[in-house]
């Protein structure tokens, strides 16, 4: 399926990551040499997205606007030359599957792929390419199996049939429900490819985890009523929510980026070396 356009919420605050972000909201934390959202809006670009809608919250909204916006425009940030961004601000925080209902209009009814702007994939990712061949009409959300300290923290599917390899149908799903709970151990990781069909289901909801409105919950719809695939990949996304992972993301993509990876290298073997 050829999927045109990219729904990326990027709302957060990033309260674990203070003082850093009194200012700075999370999106545009630095990752080598650009901010982290502009990682995932090139991931969309990439796997042929030529527009993207950014749900930002009010107060982030004017520095993410002028890092993409200002200074020559799009056309001067890194590989988004001649793609659109609309900008729709989330007046209040009701939750991410609220979030995404905010891009109702600018979608139009055309099947979107949706990308959480806190998860970075690692670069070359083959997950939204496997989203969008993977379809065959129903919504297909990208899974990775959890530990079971990480069936607390995502939202979960319950599994059917295994339809190919790495392909399975998503009969349920569940929003954080522990180890107990968890119908499998296979988690979202924050990509997804959906039909405009779960924008009313999103309408619909009630606020569900946490008091708030879930999108796992508009997938657990989906999935009772057979529209809803799963594809599952290797990769583990980057974040940068909290210090030790903003590390982790740092090192991954300084190893990986073609201006840093060599010197990169060697220093990290050389504070190995020192012990
Ligand atoms: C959100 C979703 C959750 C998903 C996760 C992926 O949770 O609600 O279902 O598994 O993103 O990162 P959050 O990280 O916003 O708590």
């Amino acid at each position: 399926m050829n999927v045109e356009v990219a729904v990326v919420p990027a709302a957060g605050r990033g309260s674990r990551m203070l003082d850093a972000t009194r200012v700075v909201p999370k999106a545009l934390l630095p990752l080598v040499d650009r901010p982290a959202l502009q990682w995932v809006l090139e991931e969309a670009v990439a796997a042929g997205v030529r527009e993207l809608i950014v749900i930002v919250s009010p107060g982030v909204d004017d520095l993410v606007f002028s890092h993409f916006e200002g200074m020559g425009g799009l056309d001067r940030v890194g590989d988004l030359q001649g793609i659109s961004i609309r900008w729709v601000v989330q007046e209040r925080p009701l939750g991410l599957g609220h979030a995404v209902l905010q891009a109702r209009e600018a979608v139009d009814g055309r099947p979107f792929l949706c990308m959480l702007g806190d998860n970075i994939m690692p670069p070359g990712s083959p997950c939204l390419t496997r989203l969008t061949r993977s379809s065959d009409g129903r919504s297909v959300m990208a899974l990775r199996t959890m530990t079971a300290e990480e069936v607390s923290s995502y939202g979960i599917a319950e599994v059917g049939d295994w339809l190919d390899e790495g392909v399975v149908e998503i009969v349920g799903a569940v929003e954080k429900p522990g180890p107990e709970a968890a119908p499998s151990d296979l988690g979202f990781l924050g990509r997804y490819l959906f039909n405009a069909e779960v924008f009313d289901l999103l309408a619909g909801l009630e606020p569900g985890y946490g008091g708030e409105i879930q999108l796992t919950d508009a997938i657990e719809m989906l999935a009772a009523g057979g529209r809803c695939l799963g594809v599952v990949v290797d990769e583990v996304p980057l974040d940068v929510g909290d210090p030790g992972r903003y590390l982790e993301a740092m090192t991954v993509l300084g190893l990986h980026h073609p201006e840093t990876a060599v010197a990169y290298r060697e220093f990290l073997a050389s504070l190995a070396g020192r012990g």
